[in-house]
């Protein structure tokens, strides 16, 4: 969601800029700009790609300067457009602002600043910022932004350039993620890692309205009150690599195609030579998990379907209770909450709005948060009481495949390790339980080879407008994660449904040539789901089954049948959920969809 970029050096700032915003387009965007100092701050934007936004640069001359901003815009207020998108600039043209987050009162600030003779130009609430900090601007720029910080609500990770001080770019965040890269003679801000590793390994990590002041040579982080900051330098492990598509067509391919190899990470990392799970340096003692009453799972789209199955194999192994709640629900709801609960927050990017919020809220109410992340140092990571991390490396498309498989994996590690402190677990079953996690990865291995089947499968049923996944218990947690897949890349209309619940209602819409994807890997409940596939190819659905190997007996009534390899119970979603990413992945390709960037979507949804 919106991508910033910033520049301070001696080369020209435009290609690192456009170069940049490239790297971050996984965000989600629909509209760029560049602001560049040169002789004044010289800005050009672009509705639509950045291929838009390059011709257009390619276009203006002397576009030489060495400072300067740039926005990839994902559009909250105001249309897509040229006039809307960042940098938006101050009616005197002195200032240029990117922005990413919402400035929530911009409405009376924009009156105010109108009542005072401000013209604007946009619908956006981001031009208040650029406006307001000209209105009070007397010659510095950190009293400045300390000033328009004292006057605007909401959230923001901001970049600024004043054509007074042609050698410095201000930067502050609160609410929305912001790093500064670390260069040679050179230095940076961005709202993620990708948009510098190129040029460096080494950010700091912006604390909520901590000012940041770059120059070629020098960085200065600054609190509210002016008084200086020392943060430690992060540097990024993973190879730069890992952020480009290494040969893939899309990057969600090579990520599926990533699973394998993420959840041995993940596992491998955690279990000790005699198969033991242990849970990294985290806060919560044995005594306190010994007497958590309920656990708390709130997360949002997939990381919610993560916690979804969670909760049937957190309930079945420890027998805690837990609820799951989608998080913009959650921090709303006034969720009754003990001391002795435990909240686990799921997200991939670690900067989830409503995630952060609800994570927020539980602690207020003095409950400890365990996170589950997997962008290290992000927002949610930092304001746990413990993060366990999911290895995953960095995900760059939009939809989340190894974010969600290593989020399951961690899990299931934390299921293990309550299950064994609490003594819910027979030790010859935990010790099934384990070695079953560790063969994960090889099946997850096995089924990322059935590629070329699944592509000719999703290739025949390309045309279908609706798709109907049903399943039981943990199939039907799994199903809902299938089924986002499908609609969010492929854009084809899907439901996934609790297969005992067709019957109240929803079996009215299966007729002739319906796909309906019956997933049944729980041996309890498999003759239960056969006959809810019999009702449905009785009103002349197309089925394909997913079923544990063996299960031969579906092929009687299903039109096609996946196999996945037999594992327990307890961990099929992990592996039903491959084939469906390559279902989804072959559909969107057969409609002709951009799989890594589909519309409207943003990677990091970073407002409410
Ligand atoms: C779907 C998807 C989203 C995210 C959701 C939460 O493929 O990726 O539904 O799961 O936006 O994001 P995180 O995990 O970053 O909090």
């Amino acid at each position: 969601m919106c991508g910033i970029v910033g520049f301070a050096g001696k080369r020209p700032a435009a290609p690192f800029l456009l170069d940049g915003l490239s790297k971050l387009e996984y965000r989600g965007y629909d509209s760029a700009g560049i602001a560049v100092f040169c002789d004044k701050i010289r800005t050009v934007k672009s509705q639509g790609r950045l291929a838009d936004l390059r011709a257009k640069v390619d276009t203006v001359s002397h576009l030489d300067g060495t400072l300067g901003i740039g926005h990839t815009r994902w559009a909250t207020h105001g249309a897509p457009n040229d006039i809307n998108s960042h940098p938006h600039t101050s009616m005197s043209g002195r200032v240029s602002i990117v922005h990413n987050g919402i400035i929530e009162n911009y409405i009376p600030l924009k009156q105010e600043l109108e009542a005072a003779g401000v013209v604007f130009r946009s619908e956006t609430d981001t031009e208040v910022v650029a406006q307001l900090f000209d209105y009070y601007y007397e010659g510095d720029m950190i009293d400045t932004l300390i000033r328009v910080i004292g006057r605007i609500r909401g959230s923001y990770a901001l970049g600024i350039l004043c054509s007074d001080h042609p050698d410095q770019l201000v930067a502050v965040r609160k609410d929305s993620p912001l790093i500064i890269g670390l260069g040679e003679g050179e230095n940076y801000i961005a709202s993620d890692i990708p948009a510098v590793l190129e040029h460096t390994r080494d950010y700091y990590l912006l604390e909520d309205n901590e000012i940041a002041i770059l120059k070629a040579d020098s960085v200065e982080l600054l609190d509210l009150n002016k008084n200086p900051v020392h943060h430690d330098v992060y540097t990024v492990t993973y190879d730069i690599s890992a952020a480009e598509k290494g040969g893939y067509e899309y990057f969600m391919m090579k990520e599926i195609m990533e699973q394998p190899r993420a959840m041995r990470t993940c596992i491998g990392s955690r279990l000790t030579e005699n198969g033991e799970v242990k849970l990294d340096k985290i806060r919560l003692t044995e005594e306190q998990i010994r007497n958590i009453g309920r656990i708390h799972i709130v997360a949002c789209g997939s990381a919610w379907h993560a916690g979804i199955v969670a909760k049937y194999v957190i309930e079945e192994m420890t027998r805690i209770p837990v609820e799951v709640d989608l998080a913009s629900e959650f921090r709303y709801r006034r969720p009754i909450l003990s001391r002795n609960d435990l909240c686990i927050t799921i997200s991939q990017s670690g900067e989830t709005a409503d995630t952060l919020a609800a994570l927020r809220e539980a602690r207020a109410n003095d409950v400890h948060v365990l996170s589950i992340v997997n962008a290290v140092g992000s927002s949610i990571a930092r304001e746990s009481d413990d993060v366990l991390y999911t290895m995953a490396g960095p995900e760059i498309a939009v939809a989340t495949t190894k974010g969600y498989s290593t989020q399951l994996a961690v899990i299931y590690l934390i299921a293990l390790k309550f299950a064994a402190i609490r003594k819910t677990l027979k030790p010859a079953r935990i010790q099934e339980l384990t070695q079953a996690l560790i063969n994960l990865p090889d099946q997850i291995e096995a089924l990322t080879k059935m590629d070329q089947r699944l592509r000719e499968m999703a290739t025949e049923n390309a045309d279908k407008n609706d798709v109907f996944i049903i399943g039981r218990g943990i199939d039907y947690g799994a199903s809902m994660e299938s089924s986002l897949k499908l609609k969010e890349i492929s854009y084809v209309h899907s439901e996934a449904y609790a297969a005992g619940e067709l019957k109240h209602g929803t079996i009215s819409l299966i007729e002739d040539g319906s796909l309906v994807i019956a997933v049944a890997t729980q041996d309890a409940l498999y003759e239960k789901l056969v006959s809810n596939v019999k009702e449905i190819k009785a009103r002349g659905a197309h089925v394909i089954a997913i079923v544990k190997e063996g299960c031969t007996d579906v092929e009687e009534v299903a039109d096609e049948v996946i196999y996945i390899p037999s594992t327990d119970d307890l961990y099929t979603s992990s592996l039903t959920v491959i084939p469906m990413q390559l279902f989804a992945y072959y559909v969107a390709i057969a409609r002709g969809c951009d799989v890594d960037k589909p519309r409207n979507l943003a990677k990091s949804v970073t407002v409410e």
